[in-house]
């Protein structure tokens, strides 16, 4: 006997339809309690709400990533991805990654973030007192490109091409992009490749002793393959940091207490304040796979060849795992969120996601104490993935006086905030859990 498939109840919007696209979260809690292991007609696909089935689904090799992301098409002629590959392929790309986003490469290039941070929030400063500068596009991206540029020693006077090709090439990321836009997507995704395969080449004649040098003298990668991972971090990592910044400051700045915590706390209670931020509203809301075999998760049964999305999104406020789990709370531990994924593709670069963003946030609201979002809804973009906001227009009423660190004083980039130990459930860059 066959069951009818589960259809949400009428008063809540799909997620993927447009106007459920601003705040998924409620129809996602419904599927999560209802019907955790959901198959969505419209799309064909299997989504998975609770944590654990999530968690199950980015580590389990019954599920292939190689599968679920072949859609991720692209017009460069580049071999496999680490994303795009399973165990055993997958460890042998993966390994020499740890040259360009490993916590030595991070180390080296975290003081020239710190003073990027600096500049970036200088020149914040620096603005009339009426401005209404925007988080997305005068914080978010910038950070962005200016930690791009550190790890790939970028000159400043090339930020702007990189900057136009990496959000060109970012239409990638999502499943569900109109055709149109997808193949703009795909061809400057080609772009971009032409792009950083000249940059690498200058680099190694003029000699660097970046992160991106490091990788392109490595002799285990062919030099497409190495490509291949360089243009993986721009498009899955370019836009995603980038967001997170507007992402996480439409969630704490109404908290007033939190942000008071935030500017007086450590180095640590910033990076908890991150992972706090990214479980909320997580940049990449779901990651595809296809099972090779049947499965037989806790909310339900999976056919071999199914085409899953591993909801993290859900996951991070499945209440099984998160106390109060819509609630904001800067000081979370343990903060076991996917916003990460899990398993062998666990984010490389969440070390550097995770200080990047503490610098930053813990500085901005260092800087300017009173710093307010806007007051009406906050203008989602339609796009599923990366979830990302259009604008987030700052009120600065910056406080006099208060200046930001400098490398070497105190709350500056320092190694006990690259060493220290990452928050409970949370692996090291590289690391798999
Ligand atoms: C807030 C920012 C970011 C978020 C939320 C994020 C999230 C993720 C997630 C969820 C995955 C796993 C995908 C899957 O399992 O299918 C992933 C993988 C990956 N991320 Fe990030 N990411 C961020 C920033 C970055 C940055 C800045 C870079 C590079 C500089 C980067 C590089 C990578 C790479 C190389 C992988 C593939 C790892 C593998 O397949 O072994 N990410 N990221």
């Amino acid at each position: 006997m066959t069951t009818a498939p589960v259809r949400l109840p009428e008063h809540l919007i799909h997620p993927f339809a447009p106007a459920g696209r601003a705040n998924p979260h409620p129809a996602y809690r419904w599927l999560r309690a209802n019907d955790p292991v959901h198959f969505d007609a419209g799309s064909r696909l299997w989504l998975i709400t609770g944590h654990g089935d999530c968690a199950t689904v980015l580590r389990d090799p019954r599920f292939s990533a190689a599968q679920g992301q072949r859609e991720r098409a692209r017009e460069d002629a580049l071999p496999p991805s680490m994303l795009t590959t399973d165990p055993p392929d997958h460890h042998r790309l993966r390994a020499p990654g740890a040259l360009l986003l490993g916590p030595a490469a991070v180390r080296s290039v975290a003081d020239a973030i710190a003073r990027d941070t600096d500049e970036l929030l200088e020149r914040l400063g620096q603005l009339p007192a009426d401005a209404r500068p925007d988080a997305v596009a005068d914080l978010g991206r910038p950070l962005s490109t200016a930690v791009f540029g550190r790890l790939f020693d970028l000159p400043s006077s090339e930020f702007t091409r990189f900057e136009t090709l990496a959000r060109a090439a970012s239409v990638n990321l999502d499943p569900m992009a109109p055709p149109a836009r997808a193949a703009l997507g795909r061809t400057a995704a080609g772009a971009l490749t032409r792009y950083l395969d000249a940059h690498t080449t200058l680099l190694t004649l003029r000699g660097s002793d970046s992160p991106l040098a490091a990788l392109a003298a490595d002799d285990r990668l062919s030099r497409p393959e190495m490509l291949g991972i360089l243009n993986l971090a721009v498009v899955g990592g370019w836009q995603p940091l980038a967001e997170l910044v507007g992402n996480a400051l439409h969630a704490l700045l109404p908290d007033r207490a939190a942000v008071r915590r935030l500017a007086d706390g450590d180095d640590e209670l910033a990076r908890t304040a991150v992972d706090e931020l990214l479980r909320l509203e997580a940049p990449i809301p779901f990651t595809a796979r296809v099972t090779t075999a049947p499965v037989e998760l806790a909310g339900g049964f999976l056919p071999a060849g199914a085409r899953v999305l591993a909801v993290v999104t859900a996951a991070n406020r499945d209440p099984a795992v998160f106390d109060r789990p819509d609630e904001l709370r800067i000081d979370r531990t343990p903060n076991p969120h996917l916003s990460f994924g899990g398993g062998p593709h666990f984010c490389l670069a969440a070390q550097l996601v995770r200080q990047a963003g503490a610098l930053l946030l813990a500085r901005l609201v260092r800087r300017f104490p009173e710093l307010r979002g806007p007051q009406d809804a906050p203008d989602w973009d339609l796009c599923l993935v990366p979830r990302r906001l259009r604008a987030l227009p700052l009120h600065l009423t910056a406080a006099p006086g208060v200046l930001t660190a400098t490398p070497g004083e105190p709350g500056a980039a320092s190694d006990e905030l690259i060493a220290a130990p990452l928050p409970a459930g949370c692996p090291a860059s590289g690391e798999r859990r």
